[in-house]
């Protein structure tokens, strides 16, 4: 994959400093819904109902986010101590699912052949927070790091977003440096995020912000994450893919831990971030065949709450 690099520099947008501080429902092939924001209100005396506008051809309405699953249970073996387990904590189901896609469970220690027919099924990865930076997990965000380039090369428009350690494990993989990363001590808190100086946020997952909130992300605590200063958020200069250092899906579905913000403004930054990542999804042209996808959805798993022991993930999804 050598040669993908010089295309992956990764655009550093933004630095954090940390502060102190029933028929309802379609089936498979119904329309979708008129959009109330797009029609004007209709009264019964009009002569001539408006039509709804047609939908985009070159859109995926009904897109599919595959997220990797991490080893061990996500609650420190209060769930389960068994050592073939993974887990997806349901915060990053959710973020997916609250903008409009849904989601196929991508178990990393799974076979290899089943991993890369469930990647073929998706259109877009996300990879979780975590800790583990070697062994099987490691090489296998390799391996779908790898296709998922592959994928863009062959002209599907395919993004993927990298959370945290996610991030992290890309940046190793991208400068094949594997002590690139420089060490922190963990605090988690609310942070601020600050702009390098001109950057163009055109294309970036900061486009839709509306100005407010882009001004608020700077002054106020409106983000979870758990440094001090550092490159907070990159994306891909010609491949569709934004890695965060701090945590967009936790603001308003994480209870665990009293530090996550929960003010309306921050439940906006998580919904925006994730009406990006989605909407980058409907530009993926995969449509697998409708059957083997809900077969793989995460609707076939039942998650587990451990949000009682009041620290962790509130909700998760094990896999054994
Ligand atoms: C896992 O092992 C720990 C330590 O022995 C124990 O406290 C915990 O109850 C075990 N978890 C489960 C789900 O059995
Ligand atoms: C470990 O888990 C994976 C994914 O669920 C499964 O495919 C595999 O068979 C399991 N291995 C063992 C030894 O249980
Ligand atoms: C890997 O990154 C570290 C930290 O930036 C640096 O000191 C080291 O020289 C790099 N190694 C290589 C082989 O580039
Ligand atoms: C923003 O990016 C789009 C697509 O890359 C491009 O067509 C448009 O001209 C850009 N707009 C500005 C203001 O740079």
């Amino acid at each position: 994959m050598v040669h993908h690099f010089n295309y992956l520099l990764l655009i550093p947008l933004m630095v954090a400093a940390a502060a102190a501080a029933g028929d309802e429902f379609m089936n498979e092939n119904s329309q979708l819904f008129p959009s109330a924001a797009t029609t004007a209100i209709h009264l019964p005396s009009d002569p001539v109902p408006p039509s709804c506008p047609a939908l985009n051809p070159n859109l995926n309405y009904r897109p599919v986010i595959g997220i990797l699953s991490h080893p061990g249970d996500g609650a420190s073996g209060r769930l389960s101590n068994d050592t073939n387990a993974s887990y997806i904590a349901a915060s990053y189901v959710k973020f997916v699912e609250s903008a409009g896609a849904r989601v196929i469970p991508l178990i990393y220690n799974e076979p290899p052949q089943l991993l890369e027919k469930k990647l073929n099924l998706v259109n877009g990865v996300l990879f979780t927070g975590g800790w583990a930076k070697t062994g099987l997990y490691f090489s296998t965000v390799q391996t779908v790091f790898k296709k998922v380039l592959e994928k863009n090369d062959a002209g599907d428009h395919f993004p993927v977003i990298a959370i945290c350690l996610g991030f992290e494990l890309l940046t190793m993989i991208i400068s094949q440096n594997q002590s690139i990363l420089e060490q922190f001590s963990a605090a988690d808190q609310a942070a601020t995020l600050q702009f390098i100086a001109n950057t163009n946020l055109n294309g970036t997952v900061f486009q839709r912000f509306p100005p407010d909130l882009l001004q608020k992300l700077s002054t106020d605590c409106i983000v979870m994450q758990n440094h001090h200063v550092y490159v907070s958020t990159v994306m891909g200069q010609h491949y569709p893919v934004t890695g965060f250092q701090w945590h967009p899906g936790k603001n308003a579905f994480e209870w665990g831990l009293s530090t996550i913000p929960h003010s309306e403004d921050a439940v906006r930054v998580t919904q925006h971030v994730a009406n990006f990542f989605v909407s980058e999804a409907r530009k993926s042209s995969n449509r697998p065949p409708a059957r083997e996808v809900l077969d793989n959805l995460i609707y076939n798993y039942t998650p587990t709450y451990g949000g009682k022991a009041g620290r962790g993930y509130d909700e998760v999804y094990i896999f054994t």
